[in-house]
């Protein structure tokens, strides 16, 4: 005879695909907000539970911000939080910590399609992408020159990863293949191999001996401003900037003195400080290869997002351990 197992009751505050939507209705007594036009789910998810309804966990993603504030706005019921995101920085963690909450996340299913997203932005920064584009598509391509947008070849130069993680590795990989060597930064040497990567303990050090800074690390206290101007001083003249990770570990104003300066050749930019809000001077420039924040934008990821938190939700209701359960 089988067991009947306790279905956890799960607010979801964000929206999500179908094919996602339906697997967490499948596992969870789910409750969908769907981002309904001018509504805050949290006050929603408050008159709910006023009314009687009773939500075990909390499931949304980048588009909720998760401060204090809005912690201190959670009905008493809700005992863990699950962010469709690998990123937890809009979650503030320790004030999670202290109420009580267990937190989810996305680790490893994202990585692939965030680590193909990283080589197009450094390509695109490459290759001209933006001007190129911009010539074909604008029907003012007046024919193949020896001039025309010349760009960088990737094969023969080095890859400076910031953030030497799982999406970072996955990066390497990929850039390996591309013929560049590699370089990284962490706070301390990889376990792994990695191609014969070499390690450089400082960002400055990094940036002196990379042709693309490859920014790859999460967003923290240590991270945030990192890549600003005394950063981009150091940096070998040309150098590429890619940001995959978060806007706040750049600060614009410097990046975008030394692009329009040219000590930065390009930069292939996927996220920004205050997204949506997009810094305007990035618009004027033609050495940036922008893309609205698609890092994870791949069906692939999309399910196994989803299909992370479900496990790691059913497995902490069952009293296991679940493998992406974020320590604060
Ligand atoms: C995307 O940026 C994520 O953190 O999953």
């Amino acid at each position: 005879m089988g067991t009947t197992k306790q279905r956890l009751s799960v607010f979801v505050a964000s929206s999500f695909l179908d094919e996602v939507r339906a697997e967490f209705d499948e596992a969870f007594d789910a409750r969908f907000h769907d981002g309904a036009l001018g509504e805050d789910p949290l006050e929603v998810l408050r008159a709910e539970s006023e009314r009687g309804a009773h939500f075990d966990v909390l499931l949304f993603s980048l588009d909720v911000e998760m401060g204090d504030a809005q912690l201190n706005r959670l009905p008493a019921s809700v005992r863990a939080l699950a962010t469709y995101s690998v990123g937890t920085d809009h979650v503030d963690l320790d004030a999670a910590q202290r109420r009580g909450l267990v937190v989810f996340n996305t680790p490893g299913v994202l990585a692939d399609s965030v680590a193909e997203n990283a080589i197009f932005l450094m390509l695109g920064a490459a290759r001209r992408a933006t001007e190129s584009l911009e010539l074909i598509r604008g029907r003012r391509w007046a024919g193949w020159t020896p001039t025309q947008l010349v760009g960088v070849q990737l094969a023969g130069r080095t890859l400076g990863v910031l953030g030497m993680g799982d999406i970072g590795g996955r990066i390497a990989t990929r850039a390996h293949a591309l013929g560049m060597e590699i370089l990284y930064c962490n706070r301390r040497p990889a376990d792994s191999d990695l191609f014969g990567a070499g390690y450089r303990s400082s960002a400055a050090a990094l940036v002196a001996d990379c042709d693309v800074l490859m920014i790859a690390c999460p967003s923290t206290d240590q991270t945030r401003g990192l890549v600003d101007a005394a950063l981009l001083a150091q940096a070998r003249p040309g150098l590429l900037v890619v940001n995959i990770a978060r806007g706040d570990i750049v600060e614009d104003d410097a990046l975008i003195e030394a692009l329009v300066e040219g000590r930065v050749r390009a930069a292939g930019l996927d996220v920004f400080a205050g997204e949506p809000a997009v810094d305007d001077r990035y618009f004027d420039l033609p050495n940036v290869f922008m893309l609205p924040h698609i890092g994870s934008s791949t069906l692939e990821a999309r399910l196994g997002m989803g299909r992370i938190l479900i496990q790691g939700l059913q497995d902490w209701s069952a009293g296991q351990s679940a493998s992406n359960r974020v320590d604060p």
